[in-house]
């Protein structure tokens, strides 16, 4: 697979897991640490190689396009007060991204999301990153599976193994082992209960897409939830064609999830050496006043 430079971030949910904080802020903006989730994304698809950054909207997101533009009132207040290091960092996202905007109008799901960027995308292969699945990774995940892409000239998606209660949160791939980190995909299933799993091996927010999914997007009925889900127009696919899974390497916080979003806060926070110090302090109160 080659020309791989755009990539799609679904964020027209309504985040109904984070309400009532979402009822007027999008969920993607929610921050880890000081900068929105969304940014984690973006900037691991620039880091990736991928430089075209499709974001599918819908109503009440206009934080997210003002968030990657210019802001010049903010700018010259920062400038006159010769605040040089965080004026750099506002300038930084918009100076570095061109984002095109899509509105899903109607919240249908996961695929449906996807196909709206069908016009954007055209003939080419693309990524899709879910902004609520952070991952911390030496090598930036969608880089790991552009990777794995041209190498086996096919889409890839990312794969993690996840204990047996967790199954029903995640699609779930069933496939023939190629190496350690390889799978070769022969089906999968959108969030199956423990009795109906082919395995536990559960796929994660990062894809490596062939244009020719938008034709089983929208030969797929509603499923899970009555939504049009990506799992099964992929799992379409697969009948026919070859894909791949792979196991990242790195760490993955599921930002979507209310204690995986403290989570990430609290070992983002720990990364950042002016906050390390004074957050263990903190921290270690924390549990000493729980046990007493
Ligand atoms: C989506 C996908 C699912 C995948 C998950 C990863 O589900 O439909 O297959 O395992 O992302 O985070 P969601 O969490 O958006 O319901």
């Amino acid at each position: 697979m080659k020309n791989l430079r755009k990539v799609v971030f679904p964020a027209a949910g309504l985040g109904t897991r984070f309400l009532p904080v979402t009822k007027s802020t999008p969920k993607e903006m929610l921050p880890i640490v000081d900068k929105p989730l969304i940014q984690y994304g973006v900037e691991e698809a620039l880091k990736s190689g991928f430089k075209d950054i499709i974001i599918v909207t819908g109503k009440g997101k206009n934080a997210i396009e003002d968030y990657f533009d210019y802001s010049y009132e903010l700018e010259d207040v920062l400038s006159k007060r010769q605040d040089k290091e965080i004026l750099e960092e506002i300038r930084r996202m918009p100076k570095e991204v061109d984002v095109a905007y899509i509105r899903q109008k109607n919240p249908l799901g996961l695929g449906h999301a996807i196909m709206c960027a069908e016009n954007l995308i055209c003939e080419e292969p693309f990524g899709v990153i879910l902004a609520d699945d952070i991952i911390d990774a030496k090598i930036p995940v969608l880089k790991q599976l552009a990777e794995v892409a041209k190498k086996m000239n096919a889409p890839v998606i990312a794969l993690m193994e996840v204990s047996k209660e967790m199954v029903k949160k995640y699609g779930i791939v069933k496939g023939k082992k190629i190496n350690n980190r390889l799978w070769e995909i022969e089906d999968m299933v959108e969030k199956p209960d423990i009795s109906s799993a082919p395995s536990n091996l559960a796929i994660i927010g990062r894809y490596i897409l062939p244009s020719k999914i938008f034709y089983y997007l929208k030969k797929v009925k509603p499923g899970k939830n009555g939504e049009i889900q990506l799992t099964d127009a992929l799992k379409m696919y697969a009948k026919n064609n070859k894909i791949y899974g792979y196991l990242f390497e790195g760490k993955r916080y599921d930002g979507g999830d209310k204690l995986g979003y403290l989570e990430a806060n609290i070992r983002f926070a720990l990364k950042r050496k002016e906050l390390k110090k004074g957050l263990l302090k903190i921290l270690s109160q924390v549990i000493e006043n729980e046990h007493k």
